[in-house]
């Protein structure tokens, strides 16, 4: 796909982004060039509040080599298959998958959509350098994009179907850029997810009270939830370690647990995701 096809819009002034698969132009002559990986960096030196925003290296590493494992497939076909199903009967449908991480979930969209309808476009977006150099690898059909999701470089109204998994959420760029009528699909922590961990390393497990639908206020209708829930096993030490390294849970486990968890030979696990739709009004 080349990048114009994808209405991109420049991040200082807004006006459209035209040009090839090498260098993009607004018309106040904003230039941007392709990275040689072949993604596009439209993150604004002044939208980052630090230097090296998003998920860093390491995160990002922990996070693939879990994924790879595909304990995650299952939620991920889901996914895949209801951008599919929802983008089916648009023709040339723009989806967006935002805060994309290193693009596993991204990739599968692109394969059930290159199945099913081949004109689809299909961009990641994140924050993360490392995370969108990861997923660059992955797939080339997929426009890749490192920018902020508080500055979406692409056209008002311009896209069918936004994806949000495990993101945080910014309606005021969601409402701008996603089309009326087409979709937004959230998919966050259920209860149980990962309870079994939870459980093990903190004394009170709490939740975390998410709630979408009050986050995204008036421009967005709530059509419909998809529980996706089920167990797998780790049957290793070394799973176990990769699992927590990606999780937040990684970062705030205090010694006594870190003790306990070393001490296991599998843990048995809950995955327990909630895919929220919404439609753009
Ligand atoms: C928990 S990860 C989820 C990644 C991926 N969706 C997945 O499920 O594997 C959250 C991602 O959001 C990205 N992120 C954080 N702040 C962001 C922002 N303001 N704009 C875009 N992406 C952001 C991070 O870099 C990280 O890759
Ligand atoms: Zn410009």
């Amino acid at each position: 796909m080349t990048a114009d096809q994808f209405q991109l819009s420049c991040p200082v002034c807004k006006l459209p982004l035209m040009g090839d698969n090498k260098r993009l132009e607004c018309t106040n002559r904003h230039s941007y060039d392709a990275a040689k990986q072949g993604y596009w960096n439209l993150l604004l030196a002044n939208q980052k509040r630090s230097k090296d925003p998003g998920d860093n290296a390491e995160m990002v590493q922990a996070r693939r080599r879990f994924l790879e494992l595909n304990y995650y497939r299952q939620l991920a076909d889901t996914v895949a298959r209801k951008i599919t199903t929802l983008t089916s009967s648009t023709e040339s449908p723009r989806i967006l998958d935002m805060g994309c991480g290193e693009g596993y979930y991204t990739q599968k969209m692109q394969q059930q959509l290159s199945d099913s309808n081949p004109q689809a476009q299909l961009a990641g977006l994140d924050i993360s350098k490392h995370a969108v150099k990861a997923a660059c690898r992955q797939d080339k059909n997929i426009l890749w994009l490192v920018a902020s999701g508080a500055n979406i470089p692409v056209a008002d109204h311009s896209l069918d179907l936004v994806s949000l998994l495990f993101c945080r959420l910014m309606p005021e760029e969601l409402s701008r850029t996603i089309k009326p009528g087409g979709d937004l699909l959230i998919a966050y922590p259920g209860e149980q997810h990962l309870i079994e961990l939870r459980e093990l390393i903190y004394d009170q497990v709490r939740n975390s009270g998410f709630n979408p639908a009050q986050t995204l206020g008036d421009d967005f209708s709530f059509q419909d939830t998809e529980t996706i829930n089920y167990r797998f096993t780790l049957p290793d030490q070394q799973q176990i370690q990769q699992l927590l390294a990606m999780t937040p849970h990684g970062w705030r486990i205090g010694q006594a647990a870190k003790d306990k968890l070393a001490q296991l030979d599998s843990l048995e696990l809950t995955l327990d995701v909630q895919l929220a739709r919404f439609s753009r009004r």
